[in-house]
């Protein structure tokens, strides 16, 4: 089987562990029957100065037509410290975002048993932490109207949401509780906001249809607070798309580290699938990135493509790593290892516990 596959490196360390999440799907390749035909596509810094644009009408194009699309990381403080700066490499992330149709950012944070020391927090609190994050992707404040008056004396940022868009994020975090321990908690803000009041009246009207699924309504700020007091109340959490933004790096405190965590980010014809992390430009090129998050998100797309099977695998891969102590500079200040080391651990476990048998067993999926 054949897949053709958008890769996108990015800015900062995305190259980096862009490369080890190549390495690793090339074990599965190399033990399996699958393939995978990559096609390199700019985006954010690289494609501003390649031709003035964080994206081009090709490279969507490209994305488009491919099953799946792995991408690194955006961002440069080269344009995040001038903000008289026309074009942005995040402005591509958010375009292809937008054009794909990617509506459902799926976060899922665990704390990893190995690396419980590690989080600021304290292992009580942390230790049965297993939740997932559904964050609206395409609509909210992110793309509502917003602009800068001419004098630049005032500027704006709407947070704008139709039915429609509420709607289908919803209906997938429902579902996704329903599959879990059905329990789902919509993140808002419905004392101040007519958005949030749009999000719970709709979800209190779906809720019946879910009749197995527990909801509850927490205001932002409280889940803010809630997220480092009791995270392991959360089950699956929905909340628009700044909010999702902003609770998932606090969560990401609860796993060890911000390099860890995955990402799937769903449309109704594509997926992208990335680390939850940015650019971490003070990091590029001195081998200290951590690739876990982006191999992790490889793993997703694996499953978004049809083998479970795949992710599991490499999600023991990754969960042997820390065992045996293999685990990046984010996580340990001595003896760590490096993105290399990482990946090659990673891609010679998966190598050695992958092969055809297994996915011919696993039938037509
Ligand atoms: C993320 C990032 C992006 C976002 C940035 C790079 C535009 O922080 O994927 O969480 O805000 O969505
Ligand atoms: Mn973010």
């Amino acid at each position: 089987m054949k897949y053709k596959i958008a890769v996108i490196k990015g800015d900062g360390i995305g190259p980096e562990i862009i490369k080890e999440a190549i390495k690793v799907l090339d074990a599965v390749s190399n033990s399996t029957d699958l393939t995978f035909d990559y096609r390199y596509v700019a985006m954010g810094g690289e494609s501003i100065e390649k031709c003035g644009e964080a994206i081009t009408d090709e490279a969507i194009a490209t994305c488009k037509d491919s099953d799946a699309v792995l991408f690194g990381a955006i961002g440069d403080p080269k344009y995040d410290n001038d903000p008289s700066v026309k074009v942005r490499p995040e402005q591509g992330l958010l375009k292809l975002r937008k054009e794909l149709g990617l509506y459902a950012n799926v976060r899922p944070i665990k704390a990893y048993k190995q690396l419980i020391e590690k989080s600021p927090l304290k292992s009580a609190i942390i230790e049965k932490v297993d939740m997932v994050i559904y964050r609206e992707l395409t609509g909210g404040i992110y793309f509502g109207n917003k602009g800068t008056n001419e004098d630049e004396s005032f500027a704006w940022d709407t947070c704008e949401y139709e039915v429609t868009e509420i709607y289908r994020i919803l209906k997938l975090a429902f579902k996704a509780a329903q599959s879990r321990s059905k329990k789902l908690t919509l993140i808002d803000k419905a004392n101040v906001m007519e958005t949030s009041r749009l999000w719970r009246k709709m979800a209190q009207e779906m809720s019946t249809d879910y009749e197995d699924v527990e909801l509850n309504f927490l205001f932002v700020d409280n889940a803010a607070m809630q997220m480092i007091l009791n995270p392991s109340q959360f089950d699956v959490i929905a909340t628009s798309n700044m909010f999702g933004d902003i609770i998932s790096d606090e969560a990401s405190v609860i796993a060890g580290s911000l390099g860890l965590l995955p990402s799937a980010s769903i449309g109704v014809q594509s997926a992208l699938f990335e680390p939850i992390h940015g650019s971490y430009p003070q990091a590029k090129g001195l081998g200290v990135a951590n690739p876990v998050g982006t191999i992790l998100s490889a793993a997703m797309m694996l499953r978004h493509l049809g083998y479970p099977e795949l992710e599991k695998v490499i999600q023991q891969a990754v969960s042997l790593s820390f065992d045996k102590g293999v685990v990046g500079k984010d996580l340990v200040e001595s003896n760590y290892s490096s993105t290399q080391q990482i990946g090659n651990f990673i891609s010679e476990y998966v190598a050695s516990h992958v092969n055809i048998p297994m996915i011919s067993a696993y039938g037509e999926i």
